[in-house]
C-alpha cells in the first residue's frame, strides 16, 4: 500500500509508446503508479522495468469483466486514487462501408466504454483523493480526421464528450477531468497505422517526413511531450483551476489552415 502523502495513479495502456512514457514521468515525480495493459510491460530489449513501488495488471479493458478484476486488485492495493489516465486504444484503418461490425464494436469496447466503466469503478477511490484528476487521452482525429479511420475518429470525438460531461457530473466531488489531444507522435501505433497506409506515401520514413511537414514545429512529436502534458492535467498543484478542457498537443498541426 502506498504511504500516506505518496500520490497514486493508474494509467491504461501502460505498456504502449505514450503510456511507457507517462508511467515514467509520474514515477520520477515520486507518485505510486497502476499499469495495466494486455501486452507485457517488461520484455528483453525493454530499458526501462515497471517502476519498484507500482502494480501492473495485465488485463483486456475492453472486457467489463476483467476491468471489475483490475479493479479489486486496485481496491486491495490503494484505498485512494489521485489520477486516472485513459490512454489505451486501438485503430483500425479501412474504409467505413467496409468496417464490420465487429470491428466497429472493438474500437468503442477498447477506446471508449472502457473509459465509462472504468470511471465507475475508479469514481469512490477518486472521490477519497479529495482531488482527484481524470485524464482522457483522444486524438487530433476527435476535431479533424481523414481517410479510413472513421470508427477510431468516432470514438475520440465521443471520448471529448464524454469528457466535458464527467467533467460536470464529477465536479461536486472535486475531481477534474480533461482530454489530452495528440497529433502525430513516433509510437509503435503511428508506424502501424502509416504502413497500413491509411495517409498515402511512399515507406514509412516518407510517411513520417510528410507528417513532420504538416506540423508547426516541423517535426513529429515524442511520448515524453504528451506524458508531461498528461503530467501537468493530472497534477492538482498545476492545473486545479482547468476541468472539462481539451488540450490540442500537435506541434501546431492543426493551428495552420489547410488552404495555405
Ligand atoms: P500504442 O499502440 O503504442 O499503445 C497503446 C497501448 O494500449 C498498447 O500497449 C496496447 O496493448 C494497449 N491497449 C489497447 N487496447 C487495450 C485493451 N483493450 N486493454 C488493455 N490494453 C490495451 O499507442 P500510443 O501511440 O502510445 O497511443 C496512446 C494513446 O494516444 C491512444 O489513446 C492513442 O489513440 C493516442 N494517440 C496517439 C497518437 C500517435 O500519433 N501516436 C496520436 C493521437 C492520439
Amino acid at each position: 500500500m502506498p504511504l500516506k502523502d505518496v500520490r497514486t495513479m493508474l494509467i491504461t495502456g501502460a505498456a504502449g509508446g505514450i503510456g511507457r512514457a507517462t508511467v515514467q514521468v509520474f514515477a520520477n515525480a515520486g507518485w505510486w503508479v497502476i499499469g495495466v495493459d494486455r501486452a507485457e510491460f517488461d520484455f528483453i530489449g525493454q530499458l526501462e522495468p515497471f517502476p519498484a513501488h507500482g502494480l501492473f495488471i495485465k488485463a483486456d479493458i475492453s472486457e467489463p469483466d476483467q476491468l471489475q478484476s483490475i479493479y479489486e486488485k486496485v481496491y486491495d492495493f490503494s484505498p485512494s486514487l489521485d489520477a486516472i489516465v485513459n490512454n489505451a486504444a486501438v485503430q483500425i484503418s479501412k474504409p467505413l462501408i467496409e468496417t464490420t461490425v465487429e470491428e466497429w464494436d472493438a474500437v468503442m469496447a477498447s477506446n471508449l466504454r472502457s473509459v465509462f466503466l472504468g470511471a465507475k469503478l475508479a469514481y469512490p477511490l477518486l472521490k477519497n483523493s479529495g482531488n482527484g484528476a481524470i485524464v482522457n487521452v483522444s486524438s487530433v482525429h476527435a476535431v479533424a480526421t481523414s481517410m479510413n479511420i472513421s470508427a477510431y475518429a468516432a470514438s475520440k470525438g465521443g471520448l471529448l464528450a464524454l469528457t466535458r460531461a464527467m467533467a460536470i457530473e464529477f465536479a461536486t466531488d472535486n475531481i477534474r477531468v480533461n482530454a489530452v489531444l495528440p497529433g502525430a507522435v513516433d509510437t509503435p501505433m503511428l508506424r502501424a497505422g502509416l504502413e497500413r497506409g491509411h495517409l498515402g506515401g511512399i515507406t514509412v520514413h516518407d510517411r513520417l517526413e510528410n507528417l513532420a511537414r504538416k506540423t508547426v514545429n516541423g517535426r513529429v512529436g515524442t511520448p515524453e511531450e504528451i506524458a508531461h502534458t498528461i503530467y501537468f492535467l493530472a497534477d492538482n498543484n498545476q492545473s486545479s483551476f482547468i476541468t472539462g478542457q481539451a488540450l490540442i498537443v500537435d506541434g501546431g498541426a492543426t493551428a495552420r489552415l489547410s488552404t495555405e
